[in-house]
């Protein structure tokens, strides 16, 4: 199956999307890397879920903000077509402000294919925009990872 490009989104949709994904950073458990994400994922049908990182003691054990919103999704009721995801993230200081790095925060490898697999089940190509202090950086997830593996490999 093609993917169709999702549209674009509009710009005080934009902002909302990633307002919650600053937000749900502010819930991650994250005591060990002190790095807190929030991933924020749009539906067309306007919902919105978010996931923190959660992690854990057993370090390689730790689940990624865009996973722990996969998870919500998939384990809930799936919204359909996936619009945008964002992803914010940045170091906590000891007062708990997050604070961002200048560089924008891109899915790690697993994450990417973890939210194909929800894009995919939609039929969309999200728009992911990956946050940064300097510079946010909006992508489509077939360029972050081509030639995904997915649901239609299996069929
Ligand atoms: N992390 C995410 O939640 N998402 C990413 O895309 C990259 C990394 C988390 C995992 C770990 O809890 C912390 O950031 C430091 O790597």
């Amino acid at each position: 199956m093609t993917a169709a490009a999702a549209p674009g989104i509009e710009p005080e949709t934009r902002e909302h999307l990633m307002s919650a994904a600053r937000d749900a950073a502010t819930r991650a458990y994250a005591p060990y890397s002190k790095f807190h994400v929030g991933a924020a994922l749009l539906f067309a049908d306007g919902s919105v879920v978010t996931g923190a990182n959660v992690e854990n003691a057993s370090y390689g054990l730790s689940l990624c903000a865009e996973t722990v919103a996969a998870a919500k999704v998939l384990s809930e009721d799936w919204r359909g077509g996936l619009v945008a995801v964002a992803v914010h993230g940045g170091m906590v200081d000891a007062g708990g402000h997050i604070a961002p790095g200048a560089d924008p925060v891109t899915p790690c490898g697993r994450c990417r294919q973890v939210i194909s697999e929800v894009a995919q089940l939609g039929g969309t190509d999200p728009l992911v925009i990956c946050m940064g202090a300097a510079e946010t950086v909006d992508i489509r997830l077939s360029q972050l990872l081509p030639m995904a593996f997915g649901p239609a490999n299996l069929a």
